[in-house]
């Protein structure tokens, strides 16, 4: 099972390399098809750190206001126990980052290039992929918050358009969403929670996460929230301690920070019975078997999906004459390639299965 998230992992950089963002392509865009998991939610909500605490990993720009302004997908590779970690960027295929603190001013850096300076945001994404013994195969993708007004340089209908944006990704039915909510502010005005629902009416690939529990004001608590009393949800919701701006400011690392959080629930009296479900290395722990779940269902439609793919890019390759030197030749051999690569995959995979075996 492993291998074939990391496969899912693999077919998804590669439409992004050849340009199928999964919504300007002609193509049919495998893309679509494919499981994701999204971070959605307020600004400042606490996306980013939870994205993050999930990884188990400092790399990601995080801060008030709105430092997320490029969706950033992020493909987690689990690598072999002692192995070194280090990240790459699609935009930068052969440097090799081990210092996660450059990952982050890469993705800065990144976001500006494209945005330039001022606080635009554009809904091109930056590819990132982190190997290491520390994670769980994964494809997350963080994405700018959801606001309500516009900030000093950025036009009016920016609003509108993080919006559409961030339902252009968690609309896709095979989209998990992770929904961000601060415990410090009323659950009713939740963008996460109006948005998530809005697609996901069922809540049967939404994550409630409440962020924020320690900023709550004495004397309340977020029990009822937590046990699905408040708000029920298809899946039980999960209570995350990220670190505060002053912890960021000290340079908390994630190992301290994850202890904490650890000693947050399992010290506090009113958590303590739920302790064993909260935190960010359950929640990512969660989100890998509901992965590993919809990639199981999904199969043979991504499958006959490709399949389809194959026929009309053929008739295509046939109609134009081959060889095509184009650039649209170019871009059709090569997905191609990658749907023959998954087909002769799957055909394995189906093979390791009636024999007993799981390749896959
Ligand atoms: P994003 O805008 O939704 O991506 O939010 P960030 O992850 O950038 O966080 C915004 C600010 O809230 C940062 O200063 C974080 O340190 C802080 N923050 C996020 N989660 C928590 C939390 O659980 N507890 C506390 N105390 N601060 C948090
Ligand atoms: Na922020
Ligand atoms: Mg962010």
């Amino acid at each position: 099972m492993e291998n074939l998230i990391s496969l899912v992992n693999k077919i998804q950089r590669a439409c992004t390399a050849l340009g199928d963002h999964g919504d300007t392509s002609a193509l049919p865009t495998l893309w679509d098809s494919l499981p994701t998991i999204a971070v959605v939610g307020g600004q400042s909500s606490g996306k980013s750190s939870v994205l993050e605490s999930v990884v188990g990993k400092d790399f990601l720009p995080r801060g008030s206001g709105i430092v997320t302004r490029r969706p950033l997908v992020l493909q987690l590779h689990k690598i072999e126990e002692g192995s070194r970690e280090y990240a790459e960027f699609l935009h930068l295929p052969r440097k090799r980052f081990t210092d996660f603190s450059a990952v982050r001013k890469e993705i800065a850096d990144e976001t500006d290039r494209e945005t330039g300076r001022s606080k635009q945001i554009s809904s091109v994404p930056i590819h990132l992929s982190i190997y290491s013994p520390n994670v769980v195969n994964l494809t997350l993708i963080d994405l700018p918050g959801l606001t309500k007004v516009a900030v000093e340089g950025q036009p009016d209908s920016i609003v509108q358009e993080i919006e559409n944006m961030v339902r252009s990704y968690i609309e896709k039915p095979n989209c998990i969403i992770l929904a961000i909510s601060p415990a410090n502010q009323d659950l009713a005005t939740s963008d996460a929670i109006k948005i998530s629902r809005e697609v996901d009416p069922t809540g049967e690939r939404t994550f409630g996460v409440l962020t924020k529990i320690d900023l709550m004001d004495k004397g309340t608590d977020a029990v009822d929230i937590l046990e699905g009393k408040a708000y029920r949800l298809k899946f039980p919701w999960i209570g995350v301690v990220n670190r505060s701006q002053a912890d960021i400011n000290k340079n908390v690392d994630m190992i301290a920070a994850r202890r904490r959080e650890r000693e947050y629930f399992s010290g506090t009296p009113e958590y303590k019975h739920l302790a064993h479900r909260m935190g960010s290395e359950h929640l990512a722990k969660m989100l890998s078997k509901q992965l590993e779940n919809v990639i199981k269902t999904k199969i043979p439609g991504i499958q006959s999906l490709i399949n389809k793919t194959i026929l009309e890019l053929e008739t295509e390759l046939n109609r134009l004459g081959k060889p095509i030197a184009s650039d649209a030749g170019g871009k059709l051999y090569s997905i191609m390639e990658i749907c023959r690569l998954f087909d002769q995959i799957y055909k394995e995979h189906l093979d390791g299965v009636r024999s007993g075996g799981d390749k896959i």
